[in-house]
């Protein structure tokens, strides 16, 4: 048998390739600062900025010409506090986007927001404190619920359960229920793990956190425990499950895959970007072949679409060629 004989040509290694990178299968985070007049660039993000309202709208509008599958916005608000409560205001800076990103472009993509307080906390926690200074799971999980239901009101299609608490998928399902809102659709960071791959995203959303997230994100060690999240979100009523980071956790992304009934995302986090942007900028790797191998190695693995910072990028380059 000789396996070479289906490489020997472009036109048959397109013909049996068995995982195709396609702009509907990506999704572009979104950063998104309160009273920003313009643009401002992520440093350590080299291509990414924190948008005012004007530019997320022409970054929407580049976004659905590109046919990629939707946007997850995230906030970047002016004032923090211990409850986080720019969160639930419905003039926060995450609310206001949302309805912009509706109204600019709500037929051409799935608008998603991330749902967790930790960019609106002046402690920077995932969640609110009790007195000994320990993120308090059920207290924070009425947190999350009015957040949802903010979110919800504001346009959110998709509302991202990236905080970690124990319940928080089955108690936002409730309430959406029961405020009748049944059409919104939850997408749970099932496996979110304690990770440095993180690194640039909290100078994106200028976090306050010091110290870790270990007590409610899970251990880069653990592969059960990956599966064992995803089949209670799948149980709590999450419409979709995500594995976060991606490229290092690829043994639960297709674990998931494997087991889930539902569809499986990956999230491509900052620090998976930044190494490629970094590497690519000394001329030490060819910039687009190893963005599309990453990609196409998340896809590989089993996600069915992926949150990338080059969902544009790579979806115009897809779209062109
Ligand atoms: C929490 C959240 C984080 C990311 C997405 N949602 C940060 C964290 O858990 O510390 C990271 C995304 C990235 O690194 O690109 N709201």
């Amino acid at each position: 048998m000789r396996a070479r004989r289906l490489r020997a040509t472009p036109a048959w290694r397109r013909l049996v390739r068995e995982t195709h990178l396609e702009p509907s299968r990506l999704v572009l985070p979104l950063f998104v600062r309160e009273g920003a007049e313009h643009p401002t660039p992520i440093a350590s993000m080299p291509g990414v900025v924190q948008h005012s309202l004007d530019s997320l709208k022409a970054e929407l509008h580049r976004a659905a010409t590109a046919g990629i599958g939707g946007v997850m916005i995230f906030g970047v608000p002016e004032h923090k506090d211990a409850e986080g409560s720019g969160a639930t205001d419905p003039d926060g800076i995450l609310n206001v986007a949302t309805r912009v990103a509706v109204a600019e472009a709500g037929n051409a993509l799935v608008v998603q927001t991330d749902l967790c307080l930790d960019e609106f906390t002046d402690h920077g926690h995932c969640g609110v404190l009790d007195a000994r200074g320990r993120v308090d799971n059920d207290a924070t999980l009425v947190r999350y619920r009015d957040m949802a239901l903010a979110q919800a009101e504001a346009g959110s299609q998709l509302l991202g359960l990236s905080g970690m608490m124990d319940g928080q998928t089955a108690v936002i399902r409730a309430a959406l229920d029961q405020a009748g809102r049944t059409d919104v659709a939850l997408l749970a960071y099932a496996a979110k793990y304690a990770s440095a791959f993180y690194g640039p995203f909290r100078e994106a959303v200028q976090s306050s956190l010091e110290g870790d997230r270990r007590t409610y994100q899970l251990d880069p060690a653990n592969r059960r425990e990956g599966a064992l999240e995803v089949s209670l979100d799948v149980a709590e009523g999450a419409d979709i499950v995500m594995v976060k980071p991606a490229m290092s956790y690829l043994d639960v992304l297709a674990d998931a895959a494997a087991s889930s009934p539902v569809p499986v995302w990956a999230y491509q986090v900052s620090g998976e970007y930044s190494m490629i942007e970094a590497a690519a900028a000394h001329g030490w790797i060819d910039r687009e072949r190893a963005i599309d191998e990453s990609l196409v190695g998340i896809l590989r693995a089993g996600a069915d679409a992926v949150l990338t910072y080059w969902a544009v990028e790579v979806a115009e380059r897809i779209t062109r060629a």
